[in-house]
């Protein structure tokens, strides 16, 4: 009925168009566009032909001036059906893009001559049949066209060749046959022309299955793709003449011969970025004049048959990121000239026949992730300076014949994700590691022993992945345990990449010097796999001690996971075991609790219990604004803090290293305090190491640590107990960085209460609500606790009374006590 009417609309157009405004050819044209158009999601509900001003429809553009369609985007829209003649009528469109929806049917020739059609994107629906010749033959104005990712056939048509203003032609993914017209030589604008898996039979159709010499013709090109074809011979001598390529795409064809000299001739040369020749047959030595390659950034040629050496110009090329000349049959040594590359980021040379050793230039390429040797005949040891490549993710060293101890600052290496060394004949300096069960002099029958024991090892394996970094006593444990008893879990070895390397295959015995892991309460019993853990997600953080990885335990129960970095600096075994025996008995409720460590000569775990929900400093500085802290909240971590502090400093321990990001919030908006005294782990409480590793706590520290002569005693945190109220309440960091000033919290503070500027001293998203007669006392307490003088502030217990006594008795019952203060 409706296609009725529009038919008849449609046919008796010509009298219409005389007698009203003419862009009703649009709505008419659009009309009966959507009526060959199946539309399941209704997209084009908005499309009426009651409606006369079609620029307001979904996907349709007009021309600001004219007011007629000059854009149609209906891309992704889920349309069926065919691309209609409607669209015949809209004389002044440009831009005709359809692609990603169900269309079917055949391309209509007169499609090409649509007014001033430019951009014509047909790509990814069920198109089938062929392009008709007429196609193309009134092309004037198109200049991008694609038909990627549909069902055409046959030929590309001849009249291509007439499309003089044609930029950009997508024919991948369809089942063309047959060659390139001859004459898209012509085609002085053609920037790219994408054949990528049509033209099938192209070599049947050539003859030869050799790229025309003509392609060299399209001096225009900046990228050409020929890839994945079977295109075979020499490579042609004509492209050479592409003056403006960038990107070189010939990979995976059956192309022969050597890498052509010519490509390293200017000016050809000095354009090139992208050079995959990777999966031919080329054979020969890779030319030593790649230096003049000046803008290369990406290079591969491996699948070849490529011998000789790894040319030394590769250090010329300044650009190089990506150099890939792996399974080739290239012999010689490594040239230390490599370390030249200075933007390399991916060096592959495994499976070729290079020997020697890994030369120390190597050292130079800082921007190195991957690097990947393996099977080689490479000897000597891994260069000392290796462990400086700090962005090092992908290390595979596999199946060469590396001798020597690994450097152990390889444990620097924080981004390392993958580390093979296995079949090489290097050694460990490290003490083996085993697995105690800290109530292992208990009585426990073997079945019972088996099971504890099963369990422990299989934490120890997961625990000892989070320190990927620490990646020696990985493989140390993970052959230990392969060796002892961990056969039945490969899976959980496996996933730690490591392997091989006889050397370290002793069975555990009762030396003193082995890993130790000691709970405080509960079991050590992690099943997230060691690949989780790997995973940069889990890591909650980084401070001056460590970084904190999150994991889970078999019950369900989260843990926080502190891997401590100042190893060197710990003290004895017997010492750090005996403070943290004393830390392990601390239970607070605002404390955060320590529930077990493990201990090796290089590597120490804390492991913590978690806390969900961020810490302060998260929910000062960065919430979103709609959603700050209220005052209750305020102040009830204000106390929880103080009481946290009161009790470590009844049990005469000294925190050391408060600061916002050390006090954690749980689900219940409860202030937790954490990373308390870790300061005692270090022999001597050393000021210059202190304020070293908590430097990031700047603002927060008392000024005694900058005086030599007076002690340091539990005064100090109440220093820093003070800066922080003052952070809660005012919202703003201990010192602030402004354009050309820098603003120290507790003298603004000072200042602006003096004047009696209260409002001043308030986080200004409390404004509306907050209560002056809590917030003016406590502005004033965190003053006093941030007294210069370190006996002018009060102890941490009385701190406790105060809030308690400034605490309304209203709090919490919402009794409407708030008030608003100028
Ligand atoms: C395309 O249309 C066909 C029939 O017209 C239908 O079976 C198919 O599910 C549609 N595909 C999509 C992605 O809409
Ligand atoms: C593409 O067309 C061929 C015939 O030309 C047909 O056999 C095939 O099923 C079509 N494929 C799709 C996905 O429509
Ligand atoms: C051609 O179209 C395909 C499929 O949409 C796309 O992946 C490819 O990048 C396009 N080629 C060019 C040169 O834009
Ligand atoms: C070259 O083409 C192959 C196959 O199509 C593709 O896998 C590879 O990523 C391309 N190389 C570059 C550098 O884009
Ligand atoms: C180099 O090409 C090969 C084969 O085409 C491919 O497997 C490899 O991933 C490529 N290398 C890089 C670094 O892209
Ligand atoms: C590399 O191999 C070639 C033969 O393929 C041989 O002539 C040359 O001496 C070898 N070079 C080295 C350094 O082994
Ligand atoms: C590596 O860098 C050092 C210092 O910058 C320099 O002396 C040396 O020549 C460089 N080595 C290479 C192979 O570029
Ligand atoms: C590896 O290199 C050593 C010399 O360093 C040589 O004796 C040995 O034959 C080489 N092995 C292979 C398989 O090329
Ligand atoms: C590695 O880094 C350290 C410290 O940054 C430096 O002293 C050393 O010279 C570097 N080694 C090499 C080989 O570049
Ligand atoms: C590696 O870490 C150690 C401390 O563990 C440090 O002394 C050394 O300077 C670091 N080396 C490099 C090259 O960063
Ligand atoms: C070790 O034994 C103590 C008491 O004997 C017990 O409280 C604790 O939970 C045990 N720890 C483990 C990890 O079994
Ligand atoms: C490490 O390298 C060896 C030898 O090349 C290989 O067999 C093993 O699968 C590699 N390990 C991993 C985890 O990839």
């Amino acid at each position: 009925m409706l296609l009725n009417v529009l038919v008849f609309l449609v046919l008796g157009s010509v009298a219409v168009k005389s007698q009203q405004p003419s862009f009703n050819d649009d709505v008419l044209g659009l009309i009966f566009f959507k009526a060959g158009l199946q539309d399941p999601n209704a997209k084009l509900q908005s499309w009426s032909e009651d409606d006369n001003d079609p620029c307001n429809w979904v996907g349709v553009k007009c021309d600001p001036i004219t007011y007629r369609v000059n854009e149609l985007h209906l891309d992704g829209l889920s349309l069926s059906g065919h691309v209609g003649r409607g669209l015949l009528r809209l004389q002044f469109l440009k831009v005709l893009s359809l692609s990603n929806n169900n269309l079917t049917g055949t391309v209509i020739s007169e499609l090409s001559r649509i007014g001033s059609l430019q951009v014509l994107d047909l790509s990814g629906n069920a198109l089938y049949g062929t392009i008709p010749d007429e196609f193309f033959s009134q092309c004037g104005s198109l200049k991008s066209v694609s038909f990627a990712r549909n069902n055409l056939s046959g030929q590309i048509p001849d009249s291509l060749s007439s499309c003089w203003g044609l930029e950009e032609f997508n024919l991948s993914y369809n089942q063309i046959k047959g060659q390139l017209p001859s004459g898209i030589w012509f085609l002085r604008s053609l920037q790219s022309i994408d054949v990528y898996d049509s033209l099938g039979g192209f070599h049947r159709i050539l003859g030869a299955g050799q790229v025309p010499a003509w392609i060299g013709e399209l001096v225009a090109l900046e990228s050409l793709d020929l890839s994945a074809n079977r295109f075979y011979g020499r490579i042609p001598f004509s492209l050479g003449n592409l003056q403006s390529l960038k990107e070189l795409n010939l990979s995976m064809n059956r192309f022969i011969g050597k890498v052509p000299s010519w490509m390293f001739s200017v000016p050809f040369a000095q354009v090139l970025q992208v050079l995959d020749l990777s999966s031919n047959g080329l054979y020969g030595e890779i030319p030593s004049k790649l230096g003049v390659l000046s803008s290369l950034v990406f290079f591969n040629v491996s699948r070849n048959w490529l011998f000789g050496s790894v040319p030394t110009a590769i250090g010329e090329l300044k650009a190089i990121q990506v150099v890939d000349l792996s399974d080739n049959m290239l012999n010689g040594s490594i040239p230390s000239e490599i370390g030249g590359a200075v933007s390399l980021e991916v060096l592959m040379l495994q499976r070729n026949f290079l020997s020697g050793k890994i030369p120390t230039g190597i050292v130079n390429c800082s921007s190195l992730t991957t690097l990947s040797l393996s099977e080689n005949n490479l000897s000597g040891s891994i260069p000392t300076g290796f462990p400086n490549l700090s962005n090092l993710e992908y290390v595979d060293l596999s199946s060469n014949d590396l001798t020597g101890s690994l450097p152990k600052e390889l444990a620097n290496l924080s981004q390392l994700m993958f580390f093979n060394i296995s079949h090489n004949h290097l050694h460990a300096v490290h003490p083996k590691p085993i697995v105690l069960n800290p109530n292992s002099s208990d009585s426990i029958n073997s079945s019972s022993r088996n099971h504890h024991r099963k369990k422990i090892v299989l934490s120890i394996s997961t625990l000892i992945a989070i320190g990927a970094a620490a990646f020696i006593i990985i493989g140390v444990i993970a052959i230990t345990l392969l060796n002892i008893h961990v056969r039945s879990m490969s899976h959980a070895a496996a996933s730690l990449m490591l392997s091989g390397a006889e050397d370290f295959g002793c069975s555990p015995t009762n030396d003193p010097k082995y890993g130790k892991l000691v709970m405080f309460a509960g079991d050590a019993d992690f099943v997230a796999g060691a690949s989780a853990l790997l995973n940069k997600d889990c890591e909650l953080g980084h401070g001056g001690f460590g970084v904190v990885y999150r994991t889970i335990l078999r019950d369900g129960r989260a843990v926080a996971i502190k891997k401590l970095t100042v190893s060197s600096l710990i003290k004895s075994q017997l010492e750090f075991e005996r403070e943290l025996r004393t830390l392990g008995k601390i239970r607070h409720h605002n404390l955060v609790a320590l529930e077990g460590y493990y201990w090796t000569p290089s590597l120490q775990l804390l492991i913590y219990e978690f806390v969900p929900s961020g810490n302060l400093y998260q929910h000062i500085h960065d919430g979103p604004d709609g959603s700050s802290l209220s005052w209750q909240q305020r102040f009830n971590i204000i106390l929880g803090m103080a009481k946290g502090l009161a009790y470590l400093h009844q049990m005469n321990i000294i925190h050391y290293n408060l600061k916002s990001t050390n006090v954690l919030i749980d689900s219940s908006g409860e202030a937790k305090v954490g990373d308390y005294s870790l300061a005692r782990l270090l022999p001597t409480v050393d000021r210059c190491v202190l304020s070293s590793k908590i430097q990031s706590a700047l603002g927060y520290m008392a000024p005694e640590f900058a005086c030599k002569t007076v002690k340091i005693t539990e005064k100090c945190d109440v220093y820093g107990f003070g800066v922080l109220v003052l952070e809660v309440i005012t919202g703003k960091r201990p010192v602030e960085y402004m354009e050309d000033d820098v603003v120290v919290l507790t003298d603004m503070v000072r200042g602006a209460l003096g004047n009696g500027r209260v409002k001043e001293c308030v986080d200004g998203r409390l404004w509306n609500n907050f209560l002056a007669e809590e917030a003016i006392p406590v502005i004033k307490l965190g003053l006093i606790c941030a007294s210069q003088v370190p006996s002018n502030r009060p102890d941490m217990d009385e701190v406790v009374n105060i809030l308690k006594l400034i605490q309304c008795p209203s709090d919490g019952n919402g009794n409407g006590k708030e008030e608003v203060v100028d």
